[in-house]
């Protein structure tokens, strides 16, 4: 049983306006997901739903085996939910904040377990400072702590790097990692396809209310290991020779470049033979370009794709 199911998830706002197209999904325990998406993917939208801010208009979501509509209390108390907007109470002290969302889920005091969190947070020594008195980033790292504080088994993390430098994003990457080592299940969203690449172990990409692609890290990464040799001719071509009919390739740009994909993982790649064979068959290089396939590549190319079939 996934820790988080979810399965034709539909959510239309009362505008009339449907966020989420059917989403399904299973979120595994203990692995790190990152969901990536542009501006108004329906990202957010997903992430109340499952933590039951808002209500699926149809399909369901369970965690930990709970319903999260009709066992909303048993799910909710396995959820903690650091939320893209920083709402905190400004005058109130850093150790209160906490202690007081513990409270909220009537969980026994635990000023010890707060302390490790705080810790954990770079906070313990802003314990008494009103939120005012914090920076952004520290407001931040609060809004962590409020949600750890009742020890959620899956955190969400709605944008957590949003306009943090790039010191904070490494401590905020850190702070990941460590959770999920004390074995939290941990959701991000991020538009950062470097972020999803450092710490998640699996990605999966929204547009449009649609999830496009959820795969493991390393098996993107793998497909991410393709390169491509764009070769400029000196005269266009119409078709190829025979003699090169079989080597996979592809003619761009009216004839004037042949564009051949291979991967940079083999022993192999076939370019010295690729090479030779077309200077055989009589085509005239002009020039040579290699390019790295990367996850901005993917990202851009199903989103095209997508918005191409709409
Ligand atoms: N309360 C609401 N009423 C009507 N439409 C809404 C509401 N909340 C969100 N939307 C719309 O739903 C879509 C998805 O919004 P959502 O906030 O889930 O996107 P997101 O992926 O989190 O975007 P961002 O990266 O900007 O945070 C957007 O088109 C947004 O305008
Ligand atoms: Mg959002």
């Amino acid at each position: 049983m996934p820790m988080v199911r979810i399965t034709n998830v539909r959510k239309a706002y009362a505008t009339g306006f449907e966020a989420l197209k059917g989403v399904s999904l299973d979120i595994h325990e203990g692995e790190i997901l990152a969901l990536l998406g542009p501006n108004g993917a329906g990202k957010t939208t997903l992430i109340s739903t499952i933590c039951g801010i808002t209500q699926p208009t149809s399909g369901t979501i369970t965690v930990g085996g709970h319903d999260v509509v009709t066992a909303y209390r048993g799910a909710r108390s396995l959820v903690g939910l650091v939320p893209q907007e920083i709402n905190l109470e400004p005058f109130e002290r850093v150790m209160n904040t906490v202690r007081f969302s513990r409270g909220l889920f009537g969980k026994p005091k635990d000023d010890a377990l707060l302390e490790r969190i705080l810790r954990q947070l770079s906070l313990w020594d802003k314990r008494d400072n009103k939120i005012m008195e914090l920076s952004g980033g520290m407001k931040r790292r609060v809004l962590i702590a409020k949600a750890l504080a009742h020890e959620p088994r899956v955190l969400f993390l709605d944008e957590p790097t949003a306009g943090v430098d790039v010191e904070l994003r490494r401590d905020m990457w850190d702070i990941v990692a460590g959770l999920k080592q004390s074995g939290v299940t941990i959701i991000l969203t991020t538009h950062y396809i470097e972020e999803a690449e450092a710490i998640a172990d699996r990605i999966g990409v929204i547009n449009a209310g649609e999830i496009l692609l959820v795969e493991e890290k390393t098996a993107l990464m793998t497909r991410l290991g393709q390169k491509e040799l764009r070769i400029e001719l000196h005269e266009p071509v119409t078709a190829l020779p025979t003699a090169l009919a079989d080597r996979g390739l592809r003619i761009e740009e009216d004839g004037q470049v042949l564009v051949y994909t291979y991967d940079t993982s083999k022993d192999r790649t076939g370019i010295a033979t690729l090479i030779r064979d077309i200077s055989e068959a009589g085509l005239v290089l002009r020039d040579l370009q290699t390019r790295q396939n990367s996850l901005e590549d993917i990202f851009v190319g199903l989103v095209t794709k997508q918005e191409d079939a709409a």
